[in-house]
């Protein structure tokens, strides 16, 4: 008997990625009415968001006069579990949620990637829609499709790739976004252009130095608040960012749409992520404490996801370097420009564990493939190759 060929394909999902700054509120009329044409919304909105930000209380409002049930979700990594899918899946179907459900979003990365992951697994699949709320997931975490949730002190190993009917980049959300938060998207932004440049790596690198001295200049030499000045400084360079934050989804974007399942291309969207993801695992088992340093306020406890990849940045450089170049005592010129700029921007980038160290949970990564790992090294700014490598390889090389 003659197997059948069998094709089909699968419905085609488009995301919508809004850039704009908004200073008369019409995004929010927009955003309202984007969502107004969904019948059954569901919201999951980050807890923090809800106490911080007068933009997402007036989204709540419209959203209730919709009808669209809220909950408000905890956003941290020991909350990134499955367990907290399984309870925002219970809680759809106690609100009655059917597969035209169509879920909303509303935080950072951490939201993003937990109502992602509910909508693709919900009875089996439904519609999401995400507004990402911190600098990282408007450039990275909320575009794409990705999702994933932390296991067995893991990151992000259980995950389903599934397209948001909408994302919308609404960059006045990030007025009320903590210093640390910022900066922690700022290094993933960085890393954007490292892959693409298009001349935004210095423009971004000289912003966000720009921003960290206006600060410390209000607040460590003037005795400014710390939130509001931030706040300021901000508003005050939106124009800017909007164009940075435009450019950098744009190029996710363009990626992920030339290679959705990450088959090739979308491989280098990874640059430094096997580190930082091995710099999380390590932070989360020992409780962060080899990032306290008590003498530099730089350097606070534990780690965030962005700073790891600001580690996991120069680690690539280095990696990189002693690639291409063979001989570990050649002058590592990248390393030495990426760590600078990060350092000069106030983003930590010493990475406190050896590869030695970090060696058994990169294994673990989930871009292992045979034994070797799709390890991204930068040649120069705007140019990565990728590369397979054993973890044995990569210490023998950083040795
Ligand atoms: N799916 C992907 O492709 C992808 C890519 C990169 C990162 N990620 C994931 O994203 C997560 C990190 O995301 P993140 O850095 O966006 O942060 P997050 O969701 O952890 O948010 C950071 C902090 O900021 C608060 N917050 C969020 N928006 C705010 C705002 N506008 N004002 C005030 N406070 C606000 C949150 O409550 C939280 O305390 C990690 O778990 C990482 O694994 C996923």
């Amino acid at each position: 008997m003659k197997p059948q060929d069998i094709t089909y394909q699968p419905e085609p999902v488009k995301s919508i990625v809004i850039v704009g700054k908004d200073r008369n509120s019409s995004a929010g009329n927009y955003l309202a009415g984007l969502l107004a044409s969904y019948k059954h919304l569901y919201a999951f909105i980050d807890k923090q968001l809800m106490m911080k930000s007068r933009i997402v209380r007036d989204l709540a409002v419209d959203l209730q006069e919709m009808g669209c049930p809220m909950r408000a979700v905890e956003a941290t990594e020991e909350a990134k579990t499955m367990d907290s899918v399984m309870e925002m899946c219970s809680w759809l179907m106690e609100k009655g949620a059917d597969r035209d459900a169509v879920l909303v979003a509303v935080g950072g990365g951490i939201t993003t990637d937990m109502v992602g992951f509910t909508a693709g697994i919900y009875k089996r699949g439904v519609r999401y829609v995400n507004v990402p709320s911190t600098l990282l997931a408007q450039v990275d975490a909320a575009l794409g499709g990705k999702s994933g949730v932390n296991f067995e002190k893991y990151k992000n190993i259980l995950g389903v790739i599934r397209q948001p009917v909408i994302t919308f980049i609404w960059p006045s959300l990030l007025t009320s976004l903590p210093r640390r938060d910022f900066l922690s998207g700022a290094a993933e932004m960085l890393k954007t252009f490292m892959i693409e440049d298009g001349g935004n790596y210095r423009k971004a690198a000289d912003l966000f130095f720009d921003m960290s001295s206006e600060y410390n200049m209000e607040v460590l030499m003037n005795g400014k608040d710390e939130s509001k000045t931030w706040a300021g400084i901000m508003k005050k360079h939106m124009d800017t960012l909007c164009e940075l934050i435009g450019a950098a989804a744009d190029i996710k974007a363009g990626v992920v749409s030339r290679d959705p399942f990450e088959k090739e291309e979308r491989r280098k969207l990874n640059l430094g992520h096997t580190f930082a993801h091995a710099i999380e695992t390590l932070a989360q088992r020992d409780g962060g404490e080899r990032f306290q340093h008590p003498e530099d306020p730089r350097q606070p406890q534990g780690v965030t996801h962005g700073e790891a990849v600001a580690m996991g940045l120069v680690l690539a450089a280095r990696l990189a370097d002693r690639y291409f170049r063979k001989d570990k005592n050649d002058p590592t010129e990248l390393e030495g420009m990426i760590s600078n700029d990060l350092w000069d921007s106030d983003i930590p980038c010493y990475c406190p564990y050896t590869v030695e160290e970090m060696a058994e949970t990169m294994k673990k990564d989930k871009k292992a493939e045979g034994g070797k790992i799709h390890f991204v090294l930068p040649k120069s700014v705007g140019d990565v190759v990728t590369v397979g490598l054993t973890v044995e390889e990569v210490c023998r090389l950083m040795a």
